[in-house]
């Protein structure tokens, strides 16, 4: 079993890779779930991830909360797409459940520092404040990750926030930047593999089959969630980001992709937060990820459809 800390600030996305991962219990064991502010502030963020834990039947997970804004700059938040809670949608208790009281950042820190080097994997969902803080507070826990797993950046497909960036990496390129120069081993899930995980009607039918009430509340996020690309793209469904990262440790033979440089940029006004892959290795610079290019998006789904119905 994979030992996995789910960095995360859910979002409707988030809570379908928070749901892959407790369907899997043969495959993960979440060690905790940190929360971290994003798509809207963390008070709504570790509401929302005690929320999902409760819903999944899993009320004695370790939920941590962690900064509260970017490194630098000021918060932007993604409202428009996540709704006022950020995970509106469906209607659901308050939670009961309470975070713990060790910062995400520490627990991050003294998780990697107890538990044998190489055996902790980081999923990372959301902008990467918490673990650039870990690092530069602890700089030897770069050494000791197995893999860091993110839903970030884009390349071919541009930006979803601003022409150039993807939110997760324009929130706090800083942080961003810290982590691609850090040298642990990273696993990128960028919009060019997200924007292939479409929630076509076909596909959230197959979760919509099965009646047990986590499916049922997923299929109500969706529903919600994908609104904004439907309004404004006329697309079937929206782009189901964040549980690619969790697919990818259950079944890294759905995704493809290759070793690059990738660079974060931080000083320009129109391009801050843009990943620049060196896609053809046209630069001396050395690979720091493995950039996932291509999905079987209906494996991807079948894969969700299946965990979910475990729950
Ligand atoms: C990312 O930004 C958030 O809105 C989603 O949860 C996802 O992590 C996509 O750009
Ligand atoms: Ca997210």
């Amino acid at each position: 079993r994979r030992k996995i800390i789910i960095d995360t600030d859910p979002g409707q996305d988030d809570a379908a890779a928070i749901m892959l991962a407790f369907g899997s219990p043969d495959e993960l064991e979440v060690l905790g779930l940190t929360a971290v502010a994003g798509n809207v502030p963390l008070s709504f963020t570790s509401r929302n991830l005690r929320i999902v834990c409760e819903l999944c039947g899993r009320p004695d997970a370790k939920v941590y909360e962690g900064a509260l804004k970017p490194l630098n700059r000021p918060q932007v938040t993604a409202e428009h797409v996540h709704g006022r809670t950020g995970l509106d949608g469906a209607e659901l208790p308050e939670p009961t459940m309470l975070p713990q009281s060790t910062h995400a950042v520490d627990f991050i820190i003294d998780t990697l520092r107890r538990e044998p080097e190489g055996t902790i994997t980081l999923c990372t969902l959301g902008p990467l404040t918490n673990i650039a803080t870990a690092l530069a507070k602890a700089p030897d826990i770069a050494g000791r990750v197995k893999e860091l797993v993110m839903m970030g950046g884009g390349f071919s497909e541009g930006g979803n926030i601003t022409p150039a960036a993807e939110f997760n990496i324009y929130v706090d390129p800083d942080a961003a930047k810290t982590v691609f120069a850090s040298g642990m081993p990273i696993v990128m899930m960028p919009l060019d593999v997200t924007h292939q995980l479409m929630t076509t009607k076909a596909r959230v039918s197959k979760i919509a089959a099965f009646s047990n009430r986590p499916a049922q509340v997923l299929v109500e996020w969706l529903a919600f969630f994908e609104r904004f690309d439907v309004e404004k793209y006329g697309s079937d469904g929206g782009p189901l980001h964040d549980p690619s990262v969790i697919a990818y440790l259950l079944k890294p033979e759905l995704f493809s992709g290759r070793d690059c440089n990738v660079e974060i940029e931080t000083q320009s006004e129109l391009t801050v937060g843009m990943t620049v892959v060196d896609w053809w290795h046209v630069s001396e610079r050395q690979p720091n990820a493995k950039v996932m290019r291509q999905v079987d998006a209906d494996g991807f789904f079948d894969l969700l459809a299946e965990r979910v119905a475990r729950l």
